[in-house]
């Protein structure tokens, strides 16, 4: 127990009457606590000045000899982060002095007394500034890189695009439920993480990659909208936009079809973007099928604030002279390519840049044309009949002075080669706009996608999806023509969120996983609870997963998704604050019974 005297110290007597960023012209006169961290001290010989913040803000005060000799004498010891309380009167700065900056930049406090509530170790960055710091650094310390100005303002506006979804989806009619982290493996495609099962030996949990089982069981339960704020687990490789922990607006709703979930994600989206950052969202969004989308810009996620469109040129000069382009076609392949307007100019130099990056995005080479008063000119121009130059230039819409660049490869490599380009090319002619926003959905995406490395159809979103009525016939005979009642929702070429209605009938189930090559065994040991709820009386029922980090992203406009989580983990999974992953004491294991003795390298 601490003495009464070090627990009289430790108390808080002087408890804040104010926060630091509310105050005002309006206030001053008045006596005033606040309570907060040293930000910023300027010692002026005679006058200190101590710059405290708390959540809301910063306040300056100052402290005078003159004034408050003992307040003053304090003050000369305190360094940043130190935790004070400070009393005082409020008054306007003196004329001159006034900080336009600053919400509360025309008062300060005269500060009468100082109480030093917690002194601070000397922080490894500096708190105040907003300058780069290395991102290991912030992680390790991440309790003090979140007291940084940007990052509170980035975890508020989260808060605040909770509290928005929680009131649309309540006002909607949806009821909030959690379902369990400690589950079975669910049907997304990651890797899963397993936990031990103590009283179970030898047998694990899966922690959910997303509620997907449990969401269509509330369905079947009769609870027809649900939603939540769902934390989701995968072991996947990282990305800028990926964490092994993300949340989810997860939401499903029973007896709809898909403009009703198109329509309720298109107003949910508008009240968020609305309610947090003051932006009126278009509604509806824009629509492409899958099939277009990869057409029009190589990706099903295309980023709409800019053209540069791909063009198709296969039929045009599949029986041209330049071989790299008729054998692609003859070999089944495809040549498209893109306009770069007023980039005629570009030199060798920059050309074989250009190429080199296609060719890092698997591309084995990139054709390229310089439209020119006089002419086309390129080194493969030789091959070309002047009437196939001409009908080239017009299919791209080409004016002189404008650079053609031409991928010609089996359709998925010519894809992906002129996605990269056609973004990077966006970024280079500045046609990108930072402070915009272009959602779209895509629609009628494939059910089925081929693994080529083992030869089998897998699901391309999850085994659920209900296929196109059209295609059901096609599940035996052509499954990589069957079309998916699926759709994601895409902004600014970022994927925000995917769904489907799904399959309410046991017997559409089972071929889709007859087409996976899921036998009936392997389904009944998989899903079978969710086989066996189906028969009991299931209602026709669709829903969504928009990723609410990547939301987050968006309204703050940060390009990674760990400026927008509190704790997230390094591109290797790794807390480096905590230290985890770490290793467990063997006790633990043995009770877990567990037994590590496979090779690191194994
Ligand atoms: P899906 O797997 O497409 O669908 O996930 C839905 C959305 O969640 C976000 N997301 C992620 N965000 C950050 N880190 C990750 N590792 C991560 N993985 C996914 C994306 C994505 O669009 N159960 C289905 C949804 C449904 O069908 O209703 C699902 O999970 O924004
Ligand atoms: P090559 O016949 O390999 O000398 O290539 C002639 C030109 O065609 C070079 O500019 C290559 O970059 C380009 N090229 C080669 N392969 C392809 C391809 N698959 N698609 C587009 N251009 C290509």
């Amino acid at each position: 127990m601490p003495s009464s005297e070090a627990s009289a110290a430790r108390s808080l007597r002087l408890k804040r009457t104010h926060n630091c960023g509310d105050l005002r012209k309006q206030q001053c006169g008045q006596e005033i606590i606040v309570n907060g961290w040293v930000h910023h001290r300027r010692d002026h010989g005679g006058l200190i000045f101590i710059d405290v913040r708390d959540r809301s803000g910063v306040l300056q005060a100052v402290f005078d000899p003159a004034a408050a000799a003992e307040a003053h004498a304090r003050a000369g010891s305190l360094r940043a982060e130190y935790v004070v309380a400070i009393r005082g009167q409020l008054e306007p700065r003196p004329a001159g002095s006034e900080n336009p900056d600053l919400a509360t930049g025309e008062v300060e406090l005269r500060a009468q007394e100082l109480e030093v509530l917690n002194p601070a170790r000397t922080p490894p960055f500096a708190i105040a500034e907003e300058e780069p710091v290395d991102e290991n650094l912030r992680l390790r310390y991440r309790y003090l890189d979140l007291r940084r100005q940007r990052i509170q303002h980035n975890l508020e506006l989260r808060h605040r695009a909770a509290q928005a979804t929680r009131q649309f989806l309540t006002a909607e009619g949806f009821w909030e439920v959690e379902t369990p982290m400690l589950f079975k493996q669910t049907p997304e495609g990651a890797r899963d993480y397993l936990v031990p099962s103590r009283v179970n030996p030898g047998k694990f949990y899966a922690l959910p990659q997303s509620p997907q089982l449990m969401k269509q069981l509330l369905m079947v339960a009769g609870f027809e909208r649900y939603f939540q704020l769902a934390r989701c687990l995968r072991d996947e490789d990282l990305r800028a936009d990926r964490q092994p922990e993300h949340t989810q607006i997860d939401l499903e709703m029973s007896f709809v079809r898909r403009e009703d979930v198109l329509d309720l994600v298109e107003r949910l989206f508008h009240h968020i973007w609305q309610e947090t950052i003051g932006i009126e969202l278009p509604i509806p969004f824009p629509r492409l099928t899958y099939r277009e989308a990869l057409a029009r810009y190589g990706t099903d996620k295309p980023d709409l604030r800019f053209g540069l469109e791909l063009v198709d040129l296969t039929e045009l000069v599949k029986d041209c002279e330049f071989q790299v382009f008729a054998r692609a076609v003859s070999g089944g392949g495809e040549v498209k390519g893109l306009c770069a307007p007023g980039c005629a100019s570009y030199g060798r130099a920059e050309l074989d840049k250009l190429t080199a990056f296609a060719q890092e995005h698997k591309a084995k080479g990139l054709a390229w044309m310089q439209v020119k008063e006089r002419g086309v000119e390129s080194p493969i121009a030789k091959f070309f009949q002047e009437q196939e130059l001409a009908a080239i230039v017009e299919a791209f819409g080409a004016k002189p002075g404008d650079l053609l660049l031409m991928v010609a490869d089996e359709p998925p490599i010519v894809a992906e080669s002129l996605d990269w380009l056609r973004r990077e090319m966006g970024q280079r002619l500045g046609l990108i706009d930072g402070q915009a926003f272009a959602p779209l959905w895509v629609l009628d995406f494939p059910l089925f996608a081929w693994n080529a490395d083992e030869k089998r159809w897998e699901a391309e979103h999850h085994p659920f999806c209900m296929p196109h009525e059209e295609d059901w016939d096609l599940l035996d005979t052509d499954p990589g023509q069957v079309r998916a009642q699926a759709y994601d929702v895409v902004i600014n070429g970022i994927e925000l969120g995917s769904g489907s209605i799904r399959i309410h009938r046991r017997d559409i189930q089972m071929k889709v996983f007859k087409a996976l090559g899921i036998t009936e065994e392997e389904a009944t040991d998989r899903f079978g609870f969710l086989l066996e709820a189906f028969e009991y009386g299931t209602p026709p029922h669709g829903g969504v997963a928009p990723g609410f980090d990547r939301i987050v992203m968006m309204l703050a406009h940060e390009p990674n998704i760990r400026e927008v989580m509190a704790f997230p983990k390094t591109q290797s999974a790794q807390c480096l604050m905590s230290g985890s992953p770490s290793e467990v004491e063997p006790k633990l294991l043995r009770e877990l019974h567990l037994k590590l003795d496979l090779p690191e390298n194994e």
